[in-house]
């Protein structure tokens, strides 16, 4: 993969520019698109860029990427060819299948304002422009184990879920995070299937979301995130099964009571709150002892924590009567 390093000089304009003005000019840049390829399209001609579209192509913080990579966190295996890992998703917003790819384009993404409550100094709400602006840029090399006994490897851009969290100023009292994905059926069709508990929702306790490898994620592969991995703002808890790594995040509450995610309230005796990683833990329907690596055929055992014990197996030591591990 090819890291391009921004150099200081290279001020990105978002750092810069308010993300109203940044909203009309992302209106501008796709109305003159739209124009152009209407004035092009003949029956025998249709723009080379309508075709050659990546869904980044027009977001507003393409300029801030490659975000510069911390080498904290390395991999024993290879990095998941970008298109497999396009290919396949978990978004029940957008279907109960893998290809939602196609359909996730139908999201929004701008404007996007994140609301943060409850437990705090002070509520506020803020654009995710201006949210990119003041945080802390990072790409990470992070594994990710689902549930369903997949994985891959994965290049997040975004920034620690720690320096969020200073950001918003909770109150001590605090003693959860929980963090909601939108909810709109008209454009998310997956929504309108009423027997899910939408909004998707998802909580971790207040050290798991100050420990070092909570991280928000804004991109992939060195650009911003397509819609289909949970634009423009994710989570990715690398040491839990994936269902905990809520996607399209639009508020962020601090609670002292413990929330009920969205698998545990469908059912709660296969999917809990702690959901860590244990290949000794079977899921009630499946074996966790072994994983397939997407893209490569492999099968490998799954490791504890899947790998990331040294960062987070003090969190737990104490809980031992605690159903950690689903
Ligand atoms: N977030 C929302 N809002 N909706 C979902 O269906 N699926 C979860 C998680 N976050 C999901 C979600 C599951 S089960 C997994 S394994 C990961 O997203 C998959 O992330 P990926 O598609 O980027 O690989």
């Amino acid at each position: 993969m090819l890291i391009k390093k921004r150099r200081g000089w290279e001020l990105p304009e978002s750092a810069a520019t308010p993300e109203s003005v940044f909203i009309n000019r992302r209106q501008l840049i796709k109305s003159v698109a739209a124009g152009t390829a209407l004035i092009a399209s003949g029956p025998f001609f249709v723009s080379r860029a309508a075709q050659a579209a990546q869904p980044w192509d027009d977001d507003p913080s393409l300029g801030l990427y490659p975000f510069q990579r911390n080498e904290n966190y390395v991999l024993d295996r290879a990095i998941t060819d970008e298109e497999t890992n396009a290919k396949w998703n978990n978004f029940y917003e957008f279907g109960s299948h893998k290809q939602i790819f196609r359909n996730a384009r139908k999201l929004r993404d701008r404007p996007w304002t994140i609301k943060v409550d409850g437990l705090v100094e002070k509520e506020f709400e803020i654009g995710i422009d201006d949210l990119l602006a003041k945080m802390p840029l990072e790409e990470r090399l992070y594994r990710l184990r689902c549930v369903e006994a997949w994985s891959m490897t994965i290049p997040w851009s975004g920034f620690p879920l720690k320096a969020f969290v200073d950001f918003a100023r909770p109150l001590s009292s605090a003693k959860f995070l929980k963090m909601v994905t939108f909810n709109d059926s008209k454009m998310a069709s997956g929504q309108k299937q009423f027997w899910y508990p939408w909004a998707y929702t998802e909580a971790v306790t207040m050290e798991e979301a100050v420990n070092e490898l909570a991280f928000l994620v804004t991109g992939t592969y060195g650009h911003p995130s397509p819609p289909q991995h949970g634009a423009p703002l994710r989570l990715a808890l690398p040491w839990k099964y994936g269902f905990k790594s809520v996607k399209s995040i639009v508020s962020f509450t601090f609670t002292d009571e413990r929330p009920i995610g969205f698998w545990e309230e469908i059912q709660s005796k296969e999917y809990g709150f702690w959901a860590n990683v244990n290949p000794e833990v079977p899921h009630p329907r499946w074996s966790q002892a072994t994983e397939k690596i997407l893209g490569t055929g492999d099968r490998v055992p799954t490791l504890l924590y899947n790998g990331y014990g040294e960062f987070v197996a003090d969190m737990y030591a104490d809980k031992a009567n605690e159903p950690l591990f689903m």
